[in-house]
This record gives C-alpha cells, sequence and structure tokens, in this order.
C-alpha cells in the first residue's frame, strides 16, 4: 500500500509509538492524518494534514462520531493500548484485568467495526499487540490476556475483510522505550523501528509482524518448543 497520499487515522497519536506513527506518515507523504487522542490538547503536531479528533477508543458514540468524521480513512493504526502492570491473582481487584481488556481488546474491536464497513478495496488495518500476545509475563498477566484476546479477534476480522480486498496487519513488539515501559530494564526498541516495521509490512505480505530480537526469539522459541519458552516466562515471578 503506498503511502504517499493514503488518509490514516492513528488511535493513541499523543505520545509513544502513535506519536512516531504520525510523523512517519507525515514524512511518508500522506494527505491527511486523523490523530485520535484522549486530549487533543495534548497532541504536538504542526501541520496542516493533521486532523485532531478526541476519542477515548472504549467510547462506543465517539468512536462512531470519528468514524463518520474519517470516512475518508484508508489505513486504520489501532495502536492505542494500556498496561497496567498486573499479575492475575496478586492483583487487589479485577479492575486492572477489565480496564486492560475495555482498551486492548473491546476497544480496538470497537474501531475495527466502526471503521472497516466504509473502507474500499485496498484499505488496511495495523493492530498494535505485543509479543505478550503469545506468551504470559506473570508480572503482567492480565495485559497479556488482553492482547491475545485482541490478537486471536484480529485473526477473525482478518479472515473476515480479506474477500473485500482489505489487509490486516497485526504488530508484535518486545518492550519498546516509551511511558508505558519507564520501569522496564533495557533492552527496549526505538519507537521508530516498530513504526518502521509495521508500515513495511504494507508492502508485502506478511501478516504477523514481530520487532526486535526479543519478539523474534520468543517467537521462534514457541514453534520449537512452546512449554519450555512458558516454563521460562514462569520462572520470572
Ligand atoms: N511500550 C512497550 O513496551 C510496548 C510493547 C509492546 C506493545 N506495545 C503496544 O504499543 C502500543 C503503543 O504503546 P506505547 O508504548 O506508545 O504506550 P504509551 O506511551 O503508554 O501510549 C499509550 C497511548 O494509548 C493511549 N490510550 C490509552 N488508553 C486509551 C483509550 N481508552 N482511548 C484512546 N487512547 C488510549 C494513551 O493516551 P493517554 O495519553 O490519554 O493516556 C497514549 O496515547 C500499545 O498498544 C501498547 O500496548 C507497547
Amino acid at each position: 500500500m503506498p503511502l504517499d497520499n493514503c488518509v490514516a487515522f492513528v488511535t493513541g497519536a499523543n505520545r509513544g509509538v502513535g506519536e512516531c506513527f504520525v510523523h512517519m506518515l507525515l514524512n511518508s507523504g500522506a494527505k491527511k492524518v486523523y490523530a485520535g487522542a484522549r486530549n487533543i490538547d495534548a497532541l504536538r503536531f504542526a501541520d496542516d494534514r493533521i486532523v485532531p479528533v478526541e476519542l477515548d477508543i472504549t467510547d462506543e458514540s465517539q468512536v462512531k462520531q470519528a468514524a463518520a468524521l474519517a470516512s475518508d480513512t484508508t489505513l486504520l493504526i489501532n495502536n492505542a493500548g494500556l498496561n497496567c502492570v498486573e499479575p492475575a491473582l496478586a492483583a487487589s481487584d479485577m479492575n486492572a484485568a477489565r480496564t486492560e481488556m475495555e482498551v486492548n481488546y473491546f476497544g480496538t474491536l470497537n474501531m475495527i467495526r466502526a471503521f472497516a464497513p466504509a473502507f474500499p478495496a485496498g484499505s488496511a488495518i495495523v493492530n498494535l499487540h505485543s509479543i505478550l500476545a503469545r506468551v504470559t509475563l506473570p508480572s503482567m498477566a492480565s495485559l497479556c490476556a488482553s492482547k491475545a484476546a485482541s490478537l486471536r479477534m484480529t485473526e477473525g476480522v482478518r479472515a473476515e475483510l480479506k474477500p473485500r480486498g482489505i489487509r490486516v496487519i497485526s504488530v508484535l513488539p518486545g518492550a519498546i522505550d516509551t511511558d508505558m515501559s519507564r520501569d522496564f530494564p533495557p533492552p527496549k526498541l526505538p519507537a521508530i523501528e516498530v513504526v518502521k516495521a509495521a508500515l513495511s509490512a504494507l508492502d508485502d505480505d506478511t501478516n504477523e509482524v514481530y520487532v526486535g530480537a526479543m519478539a523474534q526469539e520468543i517467537a521462534a522459541g514457541l514453534a520449537r518448543d512452546r512449554h519450555a519458552i512458558q516454563s521460562s516466562l514462569a520462572g520470572t515471578i
């Protein structure tokens, strides 16, 4: 999919990977970029191709309004996400588990259901998951469950949209150097590396993009011996 002259919509565009997506799309010649943010005052772009859109992806009516406003979108980047860094049992209540599922799974599904009906053939959707969609780190088990749910949902959406000529790409990075991973130890991927890998997949037939050595090694390990990989991560509790 050529990026020059495309019309893109990026969720969570005010910081981190989302902000980096917007810059890369603008630099690649996008005609227009809708920048979704819960607080549009936090958007830091000075380019008249940017259309700020107030958007909480868990708010169904806001999502519907965004889809109506941005009905010319042909590239949807579902970047917004949340990690509460909570284990499954030791968490004091169910709030983190519910919120992560609400944002990472239902919010992403909400966006796709609102935008996909108007997409012409040749459009594409890029969903930001994580390598933790494929394995469980016990210290953030509820995040892993929500990303796994989102990855499974994406496989269903991909199958449903394929006959209409719409690509759906899953991006599974390791740790990225943004606010979300502020307290994690290195190594962490620069956001730009994730964005470049995600957008390059639009030019080939890759459905799942594993970004960085950590994600690629885990994916290869899962293919060889899923039990061994999961056991070694279970030992990190
Ligand atoms: N950082 C990592 O190590 C890492 C690794 C693998 C995958 N990822 C995934 O990469 C994506 C981008 O993360 P990041 O590293 O850029 O994190 P980040 O710096 O924490 O940014 C998260 C973005 O998502 C937005 N967001 C959260 N909940 C939202 C909601 N309900 N509606 C709309 N926007 C919402 C945030 O908006 P506010 O500013 O309003 O909070 C913010 O713009 C996420 O899907 C994340 O799960 C991150």
